[in-house]
């Protein structure tokens, strides 16, 4: 049996469709699983990673976890540990790289803590995904326009699909155990780029405004935390310093070519319109 978190997410559910191909059971845990639809295979659990007592039961039969990172859930490898897990898969983030960044020393204390708890492991470590594009759609529809800070500055983002990719490699074939893997997209593109493929895939014009950091900081504390935007805000910024590299982890844990943002635009062209 194989648990997935997240699975309501962008990389839980390119991994259920994924595992809907092969033999395992599949568990999922959401904490408001109404709100989703799943397929008929897949059994699904009611919990709170960051509530150890609404784990427990969740874990019984589980081999093998798909982890994400949530605040508050320091007590869940142990208990996974003790439940006779024997694989986590845990989606961390490149972001771990900066010991000064919120976002890596977030991440990098649940790496730290399935560590420690004895369970063998494999830690996937993705750049920005090409699904935060979808926060665009709003001011898209509505305005025709994108607007964010760092506009020409290039990270190298990555299809949810294939960070599913890798993960269900990682559970079904050997060889993943304490591996880190840094995951990246196929190329290196700007918000500018993004917003140039986008509007040619949707046959749209889509313009695209530079705003200053300040601006983008006030749009976005009203749906995430400060330090949390503080820390987005400051990879972009090392990312300008620093250029990001194009890795080639996708295809040589999973044999098949990383996807391009066109590709991943089309694939989800609806959710624009
Ligand atoms: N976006 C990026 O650029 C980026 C880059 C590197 C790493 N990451 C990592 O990737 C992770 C997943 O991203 P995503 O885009 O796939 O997810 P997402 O679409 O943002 O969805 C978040 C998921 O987290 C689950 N969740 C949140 N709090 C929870 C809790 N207390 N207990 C149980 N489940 C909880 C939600 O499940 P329910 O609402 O159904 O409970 C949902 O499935 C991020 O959290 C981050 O750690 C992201």
């Amino acid at each position: 049996m194989i648990l997935i978190t997240g699975a309501t997410g962008n990389v839980g559910r390119e991994i259920i469709k994924q595992l809907g191909k092969t033999e395992y059971q599949i568990r999922v845990l959401s904490r408001n699983p109404d709100k989703a639809s799943f397929p008929k295979n897949v059994e699904v659990m009611t919990g709170n990673l960051s509530d150890p007592d609404s784990i427990k039961d969740v874990l019984n039969g589980v081999k093998k976890v798909f982890l994400i990172n949530v605040p508050g859930s320091d007590q869940f490898s142990q208990i996974a540990k003790q439940s006779g897990v024997e694989h986590i898969v845990f989606l961390s983030a490149a972001a771990i790289e900066y010991t000064d960044n919120a976002i890596g020393q977030a991440h990098y204390y649940t790496e730290e803590l399935i560590r420690k708890s004895g369970v063998k492991w494999t830690f996937l470590r993705p750049g920005a995904f090409m699904s935060n594009t979808l926060q665009w759609v709003h001011s898209i529809q509505s305005e025709g326009i994108v607007r964010m800070p760092f506009g020409d500055v290039k990270t190298n983002p990555i299809d949810p699909h294939d960070i599913a990719a890798v993960v269900v490699n990682s559970f079904e074939t050997s060889g993943h155990d304490g591996k880190t893997y840094t995951l990246t997209g196929p190329e290196n593109l700007s918000p500018r780029e993004q917003t140039q493929i986008l509007s040619t895939v949707l046959s749209k014009d889509i313009k695209f405004e530079n705003i200053s950091r300040e601006l983008a900081k006030e749009n976005m504390i009203k749906a995430i935390p400060a330090p949390i935007v503080e820390a987005s805000l400051d990879l972009m910024e090392k990312a300008a310093a620093h250029p990001l590299e194009v890795l080639n982890t996708v295809k040589e844990v999973t044999g098949q070519d990383s996807r391009s943002f066109e590709q991943w635009a089309n694939d989800h062209i609806e959710l624009f319109q």
